[in-house]
């Protein structure tokens, strides 16, 4: 692995906006990940940096005693180097480290290649949200973790 994580900084915004654009459909504004990224006290925004490039990034929320992952984006030329994996990885460690041991998300039900590396991370489907995605109008699955430390401390990585 020749990236490393950290955590992200508002000159690192124009340069997620362009995986955000090249990767969803919907994409967020600008102006919405800076307000989201400066809302420094419920979030929490990494990044995975090689040589100077941004490769991928990951936007998470706690509430209260569960972490919400609010977005993941991997460049198209970087995917299937474990980057996503490293970037959700280490934002549950430090989840664990808060005492957070639950996750939810939504995922496209279509997003099969998603599904799998929540799937890997311990996430199980408990329902579908219709019509969640304005512009597609595509379904999404809410997926939970009830468990965030098997995973984050290196246990088994694929229980489907
Ligand atoms: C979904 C997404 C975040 C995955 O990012 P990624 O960095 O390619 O993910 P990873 O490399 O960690 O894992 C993907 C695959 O690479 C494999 N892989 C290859 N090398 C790996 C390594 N060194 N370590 C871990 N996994 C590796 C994984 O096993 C996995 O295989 P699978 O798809 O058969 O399950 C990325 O495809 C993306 O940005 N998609 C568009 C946006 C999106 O869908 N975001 C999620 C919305 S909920």
């Amino acid at each position: 692995m020749t990236w490393e994580i950290r955590r992200a900084e508002r000159r690192d915004a124009r340069e997620i906006m362009v995986i955000e654009r090249e990767r969803f459909p919907e994409p967020w504004s600008l102006g919405m990940l800076l307000d989201e990224m400066g809302n420094a006290a419920t979030r929490r925004y990494t990044v995975a940096i090689e040589a100077g490039r941004l490769l991928g990034y990951l936007g998470v929320m706690y509430v209260i005693d569960e972490l919400h992952v609010n977005t993941l984006g991997v460049r198209a030329d970087a995917e299937g180097r474990g980057v996503a994996t490293a970037l959700l990885d280490e934002a549950f460690g430090v989840a664990r480290e808060r005492g957070i041991e639950r996750a939810t998300l939504e995922v496209a039900v279509s997003n099969e290649r998603a599904q799998r590396l929540y799937y890997r991370h311990g996430f199980r489907p408990v329902g579908v949200r219709k019509n969640y995605y304005e512009k597609t109008h595509e379904d999404a699955l809410v997926l939970w973790n009830d468990d965030l430390a098997e995973r984050a401390a290196g246990g088994p990585t694929l229980a489907e």
